[in-house]
């Protein structure tokens, strides 16, 4: 299979319109050594023909001119993108989705909870009705409950509800429900190999485990360096395990998570702007590469 990151970001993109953190800064100022980053999404392919779309970023526009495979041109209105799998209902995930309003209906795959979401706190399903419209597929989510979905050729996908956070808007914000956020086993039924994506994980429990173990790449939530980052830069009043997102250093934080995993491939994704692993030449990328820790960037091409 192949993976390609559309957008390596966290929301709010890198740099973040209105912000003027260091990293954000010394990107425009040109006295960073980093990557601009779009907001997150990947795309999965088994035979590089048809594309399954993980998320749809509000950068979607963007993200399928800069990879022609999503637009393979073969009839007068045409798209690589087969089906759409959501692992939450979160605006950096979903406002894509309405720039995609021109096509046929979209087949879109989340959970009940997702559904829930965006059909009431963030209605883009209702939206889309007047348009191309939404086919929905309900995503199971009790262990080991595989599903496939139309163009994921070979390709075979087990969600795994993990503790992250529901949006703000949704309706269980406060109140965690199973399916509000899920991560993914993407297996290769070819080969057998798999990768593990989980773009917003708060807490490893236990049953995630053997995905994490299992898998020959995982590509994980990579939010935040610390707990109190955007508290420290005064940017935010949120800590990073408030709103879903397990920090990577410190004890129990996601570098020692990964430390213990077999996988060829650990690349953080999701990445928040004020992330000081941004920029190459800092401290904490250095031992992320000392750890053999990538870091997610647009354009990345993954070979599984
Ligand atoms: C998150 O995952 O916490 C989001 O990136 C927040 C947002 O989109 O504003
Ligand atoms: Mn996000
Ligand atoms: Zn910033």
């Amino acid at each position: 299979m192949r993976i390609r990151v559309l957008g390596a970001a966290a929301g709010g993109g890198f740099p973040q319109w209105n912000c003027n953190c260091p990293n954000c800064d010394g990107l425009r100022k040109g006295t960073l050594r980093a990557k601009a980053r779009t907001q997150s999404s990947i795309a999965v392919s088994g035979d590089d023909v048809d594309w399954v779309l993980f998320n749809a970023s509000p950068d979607i526009l963007a993200q399928i001119q800069r990879f022609g495979a999503l637009q393979p041109a073969r009839g007068i209105r045409d798209t690589g993108i087969r089906s759409i799998v959501l692992m939450d209902g979160q605006i950096d995930h979903t406002t894509g989705l309405l720039m995609l309003r021109e096509g046929q209906p979209l087949e879109i795959h989340c959970t009940d909870m997702v559904r829930e979401d965006m059909t009431t706190g963030n209605p883009l399903f209702n939206i889309l009705g007047h348009y191309c419209g939404v086919d929905w597929h309900p995503m199971p989510t009790a262990p080991g409950n595989a599903f496939t979905v139309t163009g994921g050729n070979d390709l075979s996908f087990t969600a795994v509800p993990l503790k992250s956070k529901a949006p703000p808007y949704s309706p269980h914000r406060n109140d965690p429900h199973e399916g509000d956020n899920v991560g993914m086993r993407i297996t290769d039924t070819r080969t057998g190999r798999t990768a593990f994506y989980a773009p917003g994980l708060g807490e490893i429990e236990p049953h995630l485990k053997p995905y994490l173990e299992a898998a020959d790449v995982v590509m994980v939530d990579g939010t935040f360096w610390t707990d109190d980052e955007m508290v420290r830069l005064g940017v935010s009043k949120k800590r990073a395990r408030e709103i879903g997102h397990l920090p990577q250093s410190g004890a129990g934080g996601m570098m020692d998570v990964l430390d213990g995993l077999k996988a060829s491939r650990k690349i953080l994704i999701h990445i928040n702007n004020t992330n000081p692993i941004l920029n190459e030449d800092s401290a904490e990328r250095a031992e992320l590469d000392r750890r053999g820790i990538e870091v997610a960037f647009d354009g990345m091409d993954i070979a599984i």
